[in-house]
């Protein structure tokens, strides 16, 4: 298992998932409202994240986030695996 803890605004959420899911799985199984226009699909980027600890338990970037050109700690939701502890800020478009 692992601790997510999410960044929205002002506000904070901290819940425990199973290791592999993604981000978005995550936040949407926990109430958390992350945009994913493209449905999870990785072409759309409002599911954009930026892992703030943590981001070495995250998988590596897949091409679709280096396509989209994602730099530093930015990561598609859809696209992050989670395997250990993160904290995540989502990042409003
Ligand atoms: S939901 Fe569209 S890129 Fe993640």
């Amino acid at each position: 298992m692992s601790t997510v803890t999410f960044i929205l605004g002002d506000q904070r959420k901290t819940v425990s998932a199973d290791d592999g899911k993604t981000i978005l799985q995550i936040a949407l199984d926990a109430g958390v409202p992350i945009e994913h226009a493209c449905g999870g699909n990785g072409f759309c980027t409002t599911c954009l994240c930026r892992a703030q600890e943590g981001a070495e338990h995250l998988s590596p970037k897949n091409d679709r986030e280096t396509m989209m050109g994602l730099e530093g700690e930015d990561r598609l939701g859809c696209q992050a695996q989670v395997h250990g502890d993160v904290t995540v800020e989502v990042v409003e478009m």
